[in-house]
């Protein structure tokens, strides 16, 4: 099928979190992950100059001569990528160098309000399964509870003269549960919905929601885990900052029990231990 882009399409929904009436938040919060899977939120509660500092630090790591980068980091397919794993309230390094570039405060100021941030829109994306009655921490749970990783990724896409050869991130489904993402101004980030690509357009200091493949599968198919690309900007550099919200590898995920008791309620997809799932999606084997 070929993907091509339109010149008229929607916008992904944003979704203003300072809403006096949250019921009406959450229901926003459902509908866009069932309809869309990616969405912008707003007034999130997360300081814009935090998120600001943290572009800083990320825009200065990278305007470093390459040498010093290339001591720091390794470089992979798609730009320079860092990853954190948090426990707690600390997004930390699975290497040396990551450290260096985040320093602990900003490290550990954004960490705990992503926390809390996903941690929030888990709860309505629960609540929009019906088991509101049941468990708030229905998803959080079914994602290994405390055992959850958060892990943080800067992508790094350099000027490119011909940005429709060469492509920044190719399509993909996120494979965790959920990724809350910052970017700077260059817009980049496509998401493929009705046929068609669309420039998700967001603000510097907007979050970008975006649903993966363990929240397709835990919510047995009503979120949508939405396919996704990043394109590379003729001029500017563009830089985002994704923290994935996953289990740990060892956990198994499928749907949520309570959605697939009674007859009717048949589960369309099978458990997987999380890092059997990634090792299938990577190798392109089958997946049920
Ligand atoms: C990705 O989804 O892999 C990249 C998203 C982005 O850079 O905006
Ligand atoms: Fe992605």
């Amino acid at each position: 099928m070929e993907k091509n882009q339109h010149i008229s399409s929607p916008d992904i929904p944003v979704i203003d979190l300072c809403s006096p009436d949250e019921e009406l938040v959450a229901i926003a919060v459902v509908k866009a992950s069932q309809e869309w899977g990616i969405f912008q939120v707003v007034n999130h509660g997360i300081p814009t100059e935090l998120i600001l500092r943290l572009q800083q630090v990320g825009k200065e790591f990278f305007e470093l001569p390459e040498t010093e980068k290339e001591a720091i980091l390794k470089v992979e397919t798609h730009g320079w990528i860092i990853s954190f794993t948090a426990s707690g309230h600390r997004l930390e390094s699975t290497t040396n160098s990551g450290l260096r570039i985040l320093e602990s405060t900003l490290n550990e100021e954004y960490a705990s309000h992503i926390k809390k941030l996903s941690e929030k829109i888990m709860e309505w994306l629960s609540e929009g399964l019906g088991l509101r009655r049941l468990r708030r921490e229905a998803l959080k749970e079914g994602l290994g509870g405390e055992t959850v990783e958060y892990l943080m990724k800067i992508n790094y896409y350099p000027p490119c003269p011909d940005p429709e050869l060469v492509v920044g991130a190719p399509d993909h489904t996120d494979v965790n549960g959920i990724t809350l993402l910052v970017a700077n101004e260059a817009l980049g980030l496509q998401a493929f919905k009705d046929n068609q690509w669309i420039d998700a357009k967001y603000t510097t200091s907007g979050i970008i929601v975006i649903i993966g493949d363990q929240f397709l599968r835990m919510s047995n198919g009503k979120y949508k885990s939405v396919e996704h690309r990043a394109k590379m900007d003729k001029e500017k550099t563009r830089i985002s900052w994704p923290v994935f919200v996953e289990s740990s590898l060892d956990h198994v995920f499928g749907p949520l029990p309570e959605l697939i008791t009674g007859d009717e309620n048949i589960p369309n997809f099978k458990p997987y231990v999380y890092k059997d799932y990634k090792f299938r999606k990577l190798k392109k084997l089958l997946l049920e």
